[in-house]
């Protein structure tokens, strides 16, 4: 038995009976589920990558209410889209979907092309997301790789390598495409997600419950605790930011990001990018306090992670009296009800929760 055909034909028939047949009993019912309509599978595959079931499902089903069909959905404003969506983080994919959206009615009348070459040119569609889409619509036997199905292939395998790295990868797909169940594809996609979102946990996973542990390497040799072995991050570039909230006629300056990178098209207070030191004492910073304007308040450090920033920053809440020439810009003065309807970015978010905070304490 070497590690590519690990198991023989009857075992592997073996192998998916039973994680099918786990999986019929045990899932989670959830809203795109049994349902061979492609719309409702590609929001949720969309809106779950980089994010857990729990986390994306209050977004799935705001999304589905709003936008039950996909004209619905080509046919919105992109700052809508991103409203629903703020909170939800890494935003391309939002723009990502919507532009898709709009390719599916204008060239595929309105369906999704069955076709894995032709997934892939879609914006946002990549080798997982394609897969996941058309096993689940279409019935394609196409086996799908992420996060959890990485971990239950290696545990399956008892596969030491490092989990980061393209061989390893391409090797967890290769046993995922010989696993796959030709009859039922779309479950066995899901079954396999299942069992790593449920009991093949990363810690303290419950073998005893796992309806393929007879076929288990790393549980036979005890080696679940440390596998996957993923080797540690490269470090995040680290930033510090002065957000100001700039007040005045008890309105607020907002103003929207550019159309390219991290936070394309939200909506943010105006920044400044400080040293570490700076962001120690801004009050030192005379220059960046207005010269019309008050310093009100200044927030503790907060701190807000994306996929390769680190970024720490405070709050300057400073209150002005008259027009600045630095107003003349992408900027609106808004009043804070006004702020509600805009797609705003975390770390601006939880900027404004601490201004909401100060005003009557
Ligand atoms: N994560 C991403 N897609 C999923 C699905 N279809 N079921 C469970 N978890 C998932």
């Amino acid at each position: 038995m070497n590690q590519h055909s690990m198991l023989s034909a009857p075992q592997t028939g073996r192998f998916r009976r039973k994680l099918l047949g786990w999986f019929r009993a045990n899932k989670r019912s959830l809203p795109w589920r049994g349902q061979k309509d492609w719309y409702p599978i590609y929001l949720a595959e969309i809106i779950l990558q980089q994010t857990t079931v729990e986390q994306g499902l209050p977004y799935y089903r705001a999304f589905i209410r709003r936008f039950p069909h996909v004209s619905a959905l080509a046919a919105a404003d992109l700052q809508e889209v991103l409203k629903l969506w703020q909170g939800l983080g890494y935003y391309a994919r939002a723009r990502n979907m919507h532009k898709a959206a709009g390719i599916l009615v204008k060239e595929y009348h309105g369906r999704f092309p069955r076709e894995y070459k032709q997934a892939l040119k879609l914006p946002g569609i990549g080798p997982y997301t394609a897969a996941a889409i058309l096993s689940q619509a279409y019935n394609r036997v196409l086996a799908v790789v992420d996060g959890n199905v990485s971990r239950v292939i290696t545990r399956l395998l008892a596969l030491e390598d490092d989990i980061r790295r393209t061989d390893t990868q391409k090797r967890i797909q290769h046993v995922a495409d010989l696993l796959i169940s030709r009859k039922y594809p779309g479950d066995f996609n899901e079954a396999m997600m299942e069992l790593g979102a449920l009991l093949c946990t990363p810690r303290a996973p419950r073998c005893g419950a796992c309806p393929i542990r007879f076929y288990c390497r790393a549980r036979a040799e005890g080696k679940t605790g440390h596998i996957p072995y993923k080797s540690p991050p490269s470090p995040k570039l680290k930033q510090y930011h002065l957000v100001m909230i700039r007040e005045r006629d008890n309105r607020l300056l907002l103003q929207q990001r550019s159309d390219e990178g991290l936070l394309a098209g939200m909506w943010g207070f105006p920044v400044r990018a400080v040293s570490e030191k700076e962001l120690e004492k801004p009050e030192e910073l005379e220059e960046i306090i207005f010269k019309r304007s008050v310093l009100k308040k200044i927030s503790p450090p907060m701190r807000h992670i994306y996929s390769h920033i680190d970024l720490k920053y405070r709050v300057l809440w400073l209150r002005e009296h008259k027009e600045s020439a630095r107003d003349k810009g992408n900027g609106r003065w808004l009043k804070r009800y006004e702020l509600e309807s805009y797609p705003i970015h975390k770390a601006h978010l939880k900027a404004l929760e601490w201004f909401d905070k100060q005003c009557c304490s």
